[in-house]
């Protein structure tokens, strides 16, 4: 439940003949839930706090009403290369346009959620905010652009944010109504990010060939008694502990013992616990690496902050243990904790329909692993899950709903997935479900991986889906299999015709894996099949593309 903040009598005006003036509007533009989930926590509080509010997903917002919104807090998140969520995309459109109406009596605030790994950070957020400022409306307070550990950052903002929604809802004798207690935004399930379920690992099952030069998990979870649900296309966050063996090394290479006493959320806690449960201590990132250049000294480290491409790339592909020995340096615990962000739940697109496994749920989990210095570097939750969780062991999980990756209502509707590696997790959940619903629509699966006999992942379920009927088509690009690399962009470029036809037919379009190479490859191709087949210009191939985005028949879960 939501605490309401402390501040109800100096919010509270007799109403009494003033009239309505004032209301919040809390517009989320959210890819995967997370802007979701920090606005209904906005518009909780608010309530909570005697504001009038409403919510609104971007996609279900006109973009005109903000010409009578007198208070607009916005929470966008960025994807890929600065792109603003799907759903969001017409609003985003709009507010840029010749239609965009002046907003001079608009107060506003942005708040920004996105991954300083990348180029176009919170770049979605700084649009809005640009936006809305040329159109003549004011900031209640200065946008925060927020990192992948944002929990504690937006819990601040957004207390700051409500006051200054408060003052200036309460100078403009606007509604501000009392609600009774207890009326305060039901969450749909009693777990969450915060508190998530501790389930039991039933299987972890490598199942990739021995000879593959990838390790990828089926893993099942027991759901048991929890009365957490799912749909296909929804994620599964999972909260992981480092190891302990690499906290060592970390610790080692800081000039520190562990037994030193950090506080972390106000309590106290050796710093080796901390490094285990409480801190990112795998993938380097931009900042870490620029504190750490600062702090060390360390030349090469410091011509390449200079450098943001260079930098980037170089903290894409370093761990933090990799970065400490560029200089061996004596760091205070503080100095080391103030490197590091805070441990985060990754997530997994889940790989199950309730309809065939009940109170389980199924993850496809790559192994994150590469060699350096004659060791092997290892992901942090991907190790946790294959090599430090045994079966029957408890893991904390919670469900993350992706309302912008699900199968069609209607099931008659024909869909088209593609997904090569572990981006086939969503398909087989998508599939199960259709053919539990005996749905009718017909179904055609592109999978892509490096080899037929070592990487084909769930081949002996597709085999029977096929053999059923349920999968119509299931077209495969094994790269590695002859001299030419062989993509599934270059099966549904050979197929063009039919995915035209399908498209026609009103299919819908499914790309779930990698979103630095394949999803654009992918999209490129789906492009060339709209030019080619349907005799148009590639300015207008793309509309058609952006088109079906906009409709949610071009839906992508990438990562
Ligand atoms: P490769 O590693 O042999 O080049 C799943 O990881 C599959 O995706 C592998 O077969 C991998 O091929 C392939 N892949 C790599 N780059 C790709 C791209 N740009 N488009 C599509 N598939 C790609």
């Amino acid at each position: 439940q939501i605490q309401a903040p402390g501040h109800l009598q100096s919010v509270t005006q007799p109403a009494a003949a003033a009239p309505p003036a004032g209301k919040l509007t809390i517009i989320y533009a959210s890819q995967t839930g997370n802007a979701k989930g920090v606005a209904e926590t906005l518009k909780a509080e608010a309530s909570a706090a005697g504001m009038s509010v409403e919510l609104f997903s971007a996609g279900d917002y006109k973009g005109k009403n903000l010409a009578k919104a007198t208070h607009v807090i916005i929470v966008a998140s960025t994807h890929g290369e600065g792109e603003a969520p799907d759903d969001a995309i017409e609003l985003h459109e709009f507010l840029q346009s010749k239609k965009a109406p002046k907003l001079p009596n608009l107060k506003y605030a942005i708040i920004g959620l996105g991954d300083s790994s990348y180029e176009f950070f919170c770049q979605t957020a700084k649009d809005f905010d640009g936006f809305l400022s040329k159109l003549g409306a004011q900031p209640m307070l200065e946008r925060l652009d927020c990192d992948v550990d944002y929990d504690a950052s937006v819990a601040e903002w957004r207390a700051k944010a409500l006051d200054k929604v408060r003052e200036t809802l309460a100078s403009g004798e606007a509604e501000v109504v009392q609600l009774p207690v207890g009326q305060t935004q039901q969450a749909p399930s009693p777990y969450s990010k915060q508190k998530p379920y501790s389930a039991t690992l039933l299987t972890s099952q490598k199942i990739t060939g021995r000879r593959s030069g990838k390790d990828v998990r089926h893993i099942e979870i027991d759901l048991e008694e929890s009365g957490l649900t799912y749909q296909p296309g929804d994620a599964l966050g999972v909260w992981y502990e480092n190891d302990a063996t690499l906290a060592a090394a970390i610790l080692a290479k800081a000039g520190l013992s562990g037994e030193e006493t950090v506080e972390v959320d106000g309590d106290k806690l050796s710093l080796k616990q901390a490094l285990i449960s409480e801190y990112e201590i795998t993938a380097a990132n931009p900042q870490l690496v620029t504190k750490f250049a600062q702090l060390s000294g360390s030349k090469k480290l410091e011509k390449l902050v200079s450098d943001k491409d260079k930098l980037r790339e170089y903290a894409g592909n370093t761990q933090l243990v990799d970065v400490l020995a560029e200089k061996k340096t004596q760091l205070s615990a503080e100095q080391l904790t103030g490197l590091l962000r805070r441990l985060t739940p990754r997530l997994y697109s889940i790989a199950s329909s309730q309809e065939e496994v009940g109170e389980e749920v199924h993850l496809t989990v790559g192994v994150v692993e590469y060699e350096k210095e004659g060791e092997s570097r290892l992901g942090g939750a991907s190790s946790f899950l294959s090599h430090r969780l045994a079966e029957g062991d408890s893991v904390k999980v919670f469900v993350e709903p992706n309302n912008n990756f699900k199968l069609p209502a209607d099931d008659n509707t024909p869909v088209i997935m593609i997904g090569p590696g572990t981006g086939i997790a969503p398909f087989r959940a998508f599939i199960q479900e259709r053919e539990n619903r005996d749905a009718e629509g017909k179904n055609w699966l592109f999978f892509g991986d490096r080899t037929f006999t070592e990487d084909f992942l769930y081949q002996v379920e597709w085999q029977k889906y096929l053999k059923s009927g349920v999968v119509n088509h299931l077209d495969v690009a094994f790269s590695r299999d002859q001299k030419e690399k062989v993509y599934v962009q270059h099966r549904v470029l050979e197929q063009a015709e039919q995915v035209w036809e399908w498209l026609q037919d009103g299919a819908h379009v499914y790309v779930c894996g990698d979103a630095n190479h394949m999803a654009k490859d992918v999209h490129e191709a789906l492009i060339t099949v709209i030019e080619q087949q349907g005799n148009q210009g590639r300015e207008q191939a793309e509309q058609y593309l952006n088109d079906l985005r906009k409709n949610k028949r071009y839906q992508r879960d990438v990562y």
